[in-house]
């Protein structure tokens, strides 16, 4: 008596199991239909895509501070958005945000330092060089920090999990050039005031980390793009 009931149990059991193998298979056909690189970059574990991508960059072709693999490691470790970043777009965000406000730091001591020596000092006022100095660094690190705002809007709109023209993606050296700005901007000064020994005490500091996060940025939006770190000029 009880056979019929276990048949008909074990039958639907198994359509059940039959519509899921058709939907998955359905489901896998579907993404076939392009390449989905999502799929291998899913299951990073924690802190993993920050490990590599550090990794992958080189102290090659930054301008001014040299950037490497344990500075890269040593910025972006405390960030929580970039330990569980899932693409090196999520870190290039994280870089650009702090390359921006480290040239607000620095822009923000240049500017007080405009304002002339400390009153003890022996010193009336800087030189003319120092002054004019200061005064184009003001320049550079505002325009760090709204080429900032320009790169973000990019970059976070920036999807890697897609390719070619049909993509919505702008071309990758767009994205380099925006990038590049920054870390030209930020070079500049750090530059001047490298050689101008008159002030760079006082400023040192600010004006390498404003240089240094710019060239982080730079990496990340390399890394972003998979173009090899040492590939460069494009
Ligand atoms: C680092 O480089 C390797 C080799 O090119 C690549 O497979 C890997 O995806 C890169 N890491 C990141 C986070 O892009």
């Amino acid at each position: 008596m009880a056979a019929p009931t276990t048949t008909a149990t074990v039958s639907s059991a198994l359509a059940a199991l039959l519509l899921c193998a058709a939907a998955f298979l359905a489901a896998d056909a579907a993404s076939g239909a392009r390449h989905d690189p999502k799929a291998k970059a899913k299951p990073a574990a924690t802190g993993a895509v920050l490990e590599s991508a550090c990794g992958n960059i080189t102290t090659s072709h930054y301008k001014g501070p040299g950037l490497t693999v344990d500075f890269c490691t040593r910025a972006l470790y405390p960030e929580t958005r970039a330990m569980s970043a899932s693409h090196p777009r999520d870190l290039a965000l994280v870089a650009i945000d702090l390359a921006r406000s480290a040239a607000e730091d620095a822009g923000a001591v240049v500017g007080y330092e405009l304002r002339g020596p400390v009153a003890d000092d022996d010193q009336a006022d800087w030189s003319k060089d120092t002054a004019l100095t200061l005064r184009y660094c003001r320049i550079d690190y505002w325009a760090v920090a709204r080429t900032a705002r320009v790169c973000r809007a990019m970059v976070r709109e920036y999807d890697p999990w897609v390719e070619g023209h049909t993509s919505g993606n702008l071309l990758p050296y767009t994205y380099l050039e925006c990038a590049d700005r920054m870390m030209d901007a930020a070079l500049s000064c750090w530059n001047h005031i490298t050689f101008d020994g008159e002030v760079k005490k006082g400023v040192w500091e600010e004006v390498n980390a404003a240089a240094s996060w710019a060239n982080l940025a730079r990496a990340m939006v390399g890394q972003m793009l998979g173009i090899p770190d040492d590939d460069g000029p494009y």
